[in-house]
Order: C-alpha cells, then sequence, then structure tokens
C-alpha cells in the first residue's frame, strides 16, 4: 500500500477526511479503504459534483420554448397501425431474432430502495399462482423467442442476455442463476457486467464515509451503461456474435416484451439507429418523462422542466401534444451503442442529482452508521435515455404501445397506491385473461357462475408480498412458453370453459403445455 501516495491524491482533491479513522482500523479493514480509494478519480469525481452542484442550483429555466412535438415520420403507434402492417413487422423482427442478430440488455444495477427488500429486484416474486420471479418470467420470454425466431428462419439461433449489475446486485444475481439452471437458457448466453460506482458527496463537496473503513458508494445510474459497455467487453463479444440490434429494458417491468419482434420491425422500417418504446402520457401532471424534441434533438423531458401550460397542450383529437410516455424501452442498432459508449460521447452526458439520506459515520462514535431525517448529500446518476441526442432526425424511431398491454412497473413495496407487487401480479393477470378470452376460452367461479371479462374477485395466495382482500382480476397466467403475445393460446382453450385460478405451465423441461385449474 502506497499510503503517502493516497494521501497526496486526497490533499490534492481536498479530500484527506477520508482517512481519518486510518489509526483505528484492522489490517484488513485498512486494505479495504484502500482498494476502494485507490479506484476513485478524485479530480473526476470533484468535476461531477462541480457541474451536478452548478445545475442543481441554476434557476432551472423552463424549457417550453425550446420544445417541439415528435414530428410524424417518426412515429408509429401498435392502435394505428394495420394487421397486415403488425404482422410484417413481426415477421422483420422475427427473422433478425432468428438468424441470432438480436441481444438484449436488461438494467439491474438499481438499489431497489423504494421497494425495500435485501436482493435484486428481479429476484422478487410477486405471488403469481406459478410463483415465477421477475428474472425467471424473463429468461422464460427469451427462450420462448427463440423458438419462435427458428420457428421463422429454420435456424437454431441465440439472443444473448446482457445483465448490468452493480455491486449491490451482481453477487446475488450470479448466485441465482446459477441455482436456478439459468432457466433453460444457456449459461454462456446470460453475460453480467458491472457498471461504476460513485461516492455519495455531502452538500459541502465532501466524499461521504458510511463506515471508517467503507466510502458510501452508490450506482451511477441506468445511465452508467455506456461507460460500463465500454470498460467490459460486452460490445466485443456482441460484434464477435454478429449483433446487429439491441433491446435494452428495465428489470421492473413485469409486462416487459423483451426483444419484441415488433419493435424492431418497426424501428428497421423506419432505418432508426435508435428507438423509444413510449405509452401514452393520460393526463398533463402524470409524473412520466415525454419524449419529444428540444432545440432538434430528441430527449426525454420530465413534467417538472415545463409549466403545466405545456403540459396540458392538446392537438385536435383531444391527445396531449407531449405525450409519448417514456418507458425505459430502448431499441439501439450495436453502431449506435458502440458510438455513444465512446468516452468522448459518453463524457458528454451530465449527472442527474438527487438530493438523498445518506447513511454516515457517527461522529460521536464511529461504530456507529447514522440513518439521517433529512437529505444530507447528493447522489449522481445518469440516465439511459440521454443519448437520444445522437440519433439523427432520420434514425429515431418512437413506437407507442398499449399501457395495459406492455408497462407495469415494480417501484414500491406493496404500502403504496402504484407500481407495487400488487399492481404488477393484477397487471399480469389481467393481460393473460385478456389473451385467452381472446383465443376463445371462458371462465367460470367455482359455482360455475361465467366470469366477465373483468371481474372484481379476491386474491389470494403467497409471494414476497402482502396479499389480501385486494380485489382482482379473473386469475389467469400463462407460462411464456407457452405463449409470449398471446400467439399460440387457440389450439390450447378455444371453446374451452375453465374455472379458475388458471395456469398454463410449461418449464424448459417439458416439452408440452399442462393446464393446471381450480387450484393455487
Ligand atoms: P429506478 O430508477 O427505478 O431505481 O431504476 P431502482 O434502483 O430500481 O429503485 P429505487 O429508485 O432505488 O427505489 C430503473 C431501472 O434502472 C436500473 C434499475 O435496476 C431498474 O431496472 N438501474 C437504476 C440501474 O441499472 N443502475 C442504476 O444505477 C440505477
Amino acid at each position: 500500500m502506497d499510503i503517502e501516495g493516497l494521501k497526496a491524491r486526497l490533499a490534492e482533491a481536498n479530500q484527506e477526511h477520508l482517512l481519518k479513522y486510518w489509526d483505528q482500523l484492522s489490517d484488513e479493514e485498512k486494505q479495504q479503504l484502500y482498494a476502494e480509494l485507490s479506484h476513485l478519480d478524485f479530480k473526476e469525481i470533484n468535476g461531477f459534483f462541480k457541474a451536478a452542484m452548478e445545475d442543481l442550483n441554476s434557476a432551472s429555466e423552463k424549457l417550453d420554448d425550446l420544445l417541439e412535438p415528435l414530428p410524424k415520420e417518426v412515429w408509429g403507434g401498435v392502435v394505428e397501425t394495420s394487421e397486415a402492417d403488425l404482422l410484417q413487422y413481426d415477421i422483420d423482427g422475427l427473422t433478425e431474432i432468428g438468424e441470432s442478430r438480436v441481444a438484449v440488455i436488461l438494467l439491474a444495477g438499481g438499489q431497489g430502495t423504494r421497494l425495500g427488500v435485501p436482493y435484486p429486484k428481479g429476484m422478487y416474486n410477486v405471488g403469481l399462482p406459478s410463483g415465477k420471479t421477475l428474472y425467471q418470467i424473463q429468461a422464460e420470454r427469451l427462450l420462448k423467442l427463440q423458438r419462435l425466431g427458428e420457428k421463422v428462419t429454420g435456424n437454431s439461433c441465440k439472443i444473448p442476455w446482457y445483465i448490468m449489475t452493480s455491486e449491490h446486485t451482481k453477487n446475488a444475481t450470479l448466485d441465482f442463476f446459477k441455482k436456478n439452471n439459468y432457466f433453460g437458457l444457456e449459461e454462456e448466453d446470460v453475460v453480467l457486467f458491472e457498471q461504476n460506482l460513485l461516492p455519495c458527496i455531502g452538500f459541502d463537496g465532501k466524499i461521504i464515509l458510511e463506515k471508517p473503513h467503507k466510502v458510501a458508494l452508490a450506482p451511477d445510474g441506468n445511465g452508467g451503461l455506456y461507460r460500463a459497455l465500454n470498460h467490459s467487453g460486452v460490445l466485443k463479444d456482441m460484434e464477435k456474435r454478429g449483433i446487429k440490434y439491441i433491446h435494452v429494458y428495465c428489470v421492473d417491468n413485469i409486462l416487459v416484451k423483451m426483444a419484441d419482434p415488433i419493435f424492431i420491425g418497426f424501428c428497421l422500417s423506419k432505418g432508426a439507429t435508435c428507438g423509444a418504446k413510449v405509452v401514452e402520457k393520460t393526463f398533463p401532471t402524470e409524473p412520466v418523462g415525454v419524449v419529444c424534441k428540444v432545440e432538434g434533438k430528441y430527449q426525454v423531458v420530465e413534467y417538472s422542466e415545463i409549466t403545466q401550460k405545456t403540459a396540458e397542450k392538446r392537438d385536435s383529437n383531444g391527445r396531449l401534444v407531449f405525450n409519448a410516455g417514456n418507458i425505459c424501452n430502448h431499441f439501439f442498432t450495436l453502431d449506435l451503442l458502440k458510438f455513444v459508449s465512446e468516452p468522448a460521447q459518453e463524457k458528454q452526458m451530465k449527472h442527474h442529482v438527487a438530493k438523498k439520506k445518506i447513511p454516515h459515520v457517527s461522529d460521536k462514535d464511529s461504530k456507529v452508521t447514522i440513518k439521517p431525517d433529512t437529505p444530507n448529500g447528493i447522489k449522481m446518476e445518469k440516465f439511459v435515455f440521454d443519448v437520444f441526442h445522437f440519433a439523427t432526425d432520420r434514425s429515431f424511431a418512437v413506437w407507442e404501445v398499449i399501457r395495459e398491454d406492455e408497462f407495469a412497473p415494480l417501484k414500491n413495496a406493496d404500502t403504496a397506491d402504484k407500481d407495487t407487487p400488487t399492481t404488477c401480479r393484477r397487471a399480469l393477470l389481467n393481460l393473460h385473461h385478456r389473451y385467452l378470452l381472446a383465443a376463445g376460452a371462458q371462465f367460470v367461479d367455482k359455482d360455475g357462475k361465467v366470469l366477465p371479462p373483468s371481474s372484481e374477485k379476491e386474491d389470494i395466495g403467497g409471494g414476497d408480498c402482502k396479499r389480501e382482500d385486494q380485489d382482482v382480476v379473473v386469475e389467469c397466467e400463462i407460462s411464456p412458453l407457452v405463449s409470449y403475445a398471446g400467439e399460440g393460446l387457440k389450439k390450447l382453450v378455444e371453446d374451452r370453459t375453465f374455472s379458475t385460478p388458471v395456469y398454463l405451465d410449461q418449464d424448459y423441461t417439458m416439452e408440452e403445455p399442462e393446464i393446471v385449474e381450480g387450484e393455487w
């Protein structure tokens, strides 16, 4: 350990307090702190802090005058598109999948503080009949898509799954996949890579110590993706495998259509290098970022960045003018991903600042970690969508989908009103119920009474969450291995009557689906 060298670096950066407890540390703790501090580039971090605080303190000017709605040419929507065109997009997307030219990137490095469980969000079980976790649902969607792609091209194909983790989620995620045999995927096709951590910083610019031998560190945001891609060798791996198109998504959307062939097919039809899937923003004050143009460049603008008057603007059809709600579902060509991940571009992405309550070592007793009641510092995060402006006018595409079909994020514990395990479970059960109705099934309750399409019923069962007296949906779940998005169900359920709950079961070890009825 070059402790003198470290001291000099810290002095230069005005961060000497990080060694305040050095003499009290055990040898092991010294090693740990030394290793942590040696990895930090204090000059860079101080620069990030300065820029972030300037941003935070600048009287945030509203963007209203600079805002333009999306041009018609880049936009498409599932509702407005003809059946024939949807089918063509689907085939085009599946062809790319079948040729092994599509990969997915999962953003799974977040700390999931609002949900508040001590393990990665992807391991969460929202209490479906199958008891599947988010990771398992996603793994099975990929397996199924591989089979659908193979059907279209006749080739055997792979969709490599790149999972960005952070120090907080890496080991648990890896162990979980190993323990579950990668849910039937090939181990070599599930590639974990790690995002960077940044220190949490007090309002005075001093890096916060969580413990005497530990800096308070947090992942650098889901926009840390680009730096992580550059450092991890993932881009080279993609090149080696012949990947051309990438779908990037968040771990917490239980309805996510990973590598959605229709979205891919649409983006290809537009010649897009970058695309965003969106849902309609429904009311002006809804706290969702909208995809639009600012000074001619594509961008996601938060509600807080515009005035209410602009947020309330409507077009002649009564729809909000700025209504393309961002759901963190992005398409990239590998070429664009490589370009934006180069340091010259990546460094242009600003850090967003969040004031947070950051646990820190007590001044009075270094053995105690204080959890403050009010914010005592900041976390700095980059956002994954902050690269849209690198796409030129003709190479951007926006695909609007139906919220109920594709977006139900898990953000909060069940004590909250929205984006909870309960709302996620209901969203998935509801969607699967609609798939089965569309395929010609009918449902009866335990007394033989036919259930209407959307019924209210007491929800029961296990999972990682509290589940009682929730008015829910008809309980139907379909394994992704039976159907990726409602296809192929007719032959199984048409003209059949089921008593709920119904589970169309299949895992990677089963040749054929099995229908489990009336049990949970
Ligand atoms: P959120 O912003 O909702 O954060 O992440 P979170 O960590 O899941 O939850 P909170 O805010 O602590 O309660 C949206 C997506 O971005 C990923 C998350 O894993 C999630 O898929 N993410 C977030 C990262 O991959 N890295 C980060 O540094 C932050």
